[in-house]
C-alpha cells in the first residue's frame, strides 16, 4: 500500500538569477533555499528590489535561473527545455497579474475556457469546468458579462479562476490588488486563501500590503535577493503582523 500523494508544491535550493544592464550587474535573486508545501496563502515581501518579481518569474518558468534547482508540483523546471516550459505554464501553474489580462471580446466564461481552447481541450467539457470555478469565486451570474461590464474586482476573480482551470499545485499572484481599492484587496485575500485550503493550492502572493499579511498562512520577506525573514502567522495580531512584515531586517 502506498501513502496518499503529499501535497508537493515547491521547493527550491541555491537559487540565483542577476542581471546585466550595461556595465552593471544586478543580482536579483543571490542564494535562496525555499519548502512550501503548505496549501494556502502565502506572502512574499520586502522592499522594492529586493527579488520578488524576479523570484515569481523563475518558479512560473517565465525566466531562466543562472543556477539553482525549483521543483513546482511535479515538474523540474530549472533544466526544461523550451517545449517542456511552455506546457508548464499552460498547465503546470497558475498565475495572475497587476492586470488582469482578459480579453475584451470574450464573455467571463470564455476568457476562463481559453487555456483549455488554445490546449486543444473539449469546449464543453471545458465551459462546465470553468463554470464551476467562476461559480465557487462568486460569479455565477457574471459569467456572460464582458469584463468591461465587470468591476475590478470581478475581473481579478475571472483571471484567478482562469489561472486554476487546468488545477495547479500553485498559483502564482505579482501584486493582484495592485489595482483594487482596499475593500475590493481585502475580499480578494480572503478568497486566495479560502481557495487555496480548499483546492489544495499553494497560493504564493507578493504584495506590499501589511493588512494582506493577516490572510497568510506565512510571510517571507526578501531582502537584497535573499530570504531575509520567513515566519508562520499564526497567533499574531494585526498590528504585530504589520510591524514584522515592513520592519527592516538586519542585511
Ligand atoms: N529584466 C531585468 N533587467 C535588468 N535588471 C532587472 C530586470 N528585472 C529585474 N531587475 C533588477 O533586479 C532587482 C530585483 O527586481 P525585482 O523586479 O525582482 O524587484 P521587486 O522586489 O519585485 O520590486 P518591486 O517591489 O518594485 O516590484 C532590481 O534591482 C531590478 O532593477
Ligand atoms: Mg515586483
Amino acid at each position: 500500500m502506498t501513502a496518499p500523494e503529499a501535497f508537493r508544491g515547491i521547493e527550491i535550493r541555491d537559487l540565483r538569477k542577476s542581471y546585466s544592464l550595461g556595465e552593471r550587474r544586478v543580482e536579483a535573486v543571490r542564494g535562496m533555499d525555499l519548502d512550501l508545501h503548505e496549501p494556502g496563502l502565502c506572502a512574499v515581501m520586502g522592499p522594492s528590489g529586493s527579488g520578488k518579481s524576479t523570484l515569481l518569474h523563475l518558479i512560473g518558468g517565465l525566466d531562466r535561473p543562472d543556477s539553482g534547482t525549483i521543483r513546482v508540483g511535479d515538474a523540474r523546471i530549472d533544466d526544461m527545455n523550451e517545449s517542456g516550459l511552455t506546457a508548464f505554464r499552460r498547465r503546470g501553474i497558475g498565475i495572475v497579474f497587476q492586470q488582469f489580462n482578459l480579453l475584451a471580446s470574450m464573455s467571463a466564461i470564455e476568457n476562463v475556457m481559453l487555456p483549455g481552447v488554445l490546449d486543444g481541450g473539449n469546449e464543453r467539457e471545458l465551459r462546465g469546468r470553468a463554470g464551476s470555478l467562476l461559480d465557487e469565486l462568486g460569479l455565477g451570474d457574471r459569467m456572460e458579462h464582458r469584463p468591461d461590464a465587470l468591476s475590478g474586482g470581478e475581473q481579478q476573480r475571472v483571471a484567478i479562476a482562469r489561472s486554476l482551470l487546468f488545477a495547479p499545485p500553485v498559483l502564482l499572484a505579482d501584486e493582484p490588488t495592485g489595482a483594487l481599492d482596499s475593500a475590493a484587496s481585502d475580499r480578494l485575500w480572503g478568497l486566495l486563501d479560502e481557495l487555496g485550503t480548499s483546492r489544495e493550492v499553494l497560493v504564493l502572493m507578493v504584495t506590499h500590503e501589511p493588512a494582506a499579511a493577516t490572510h497568510c498562512r506565512r510571510v517571507l520577506v526578501l531582502q537584497d535577493g535573499r530570504v531575509a525573514d520567513d515566519f508562520q502567522t499564526e497567533g499574531m495580531d494585526e498590528t504585530e503582523l504589520a510591524h514584522r512584515a515592513t520592519r527592516p531586517v538586519r542585511a
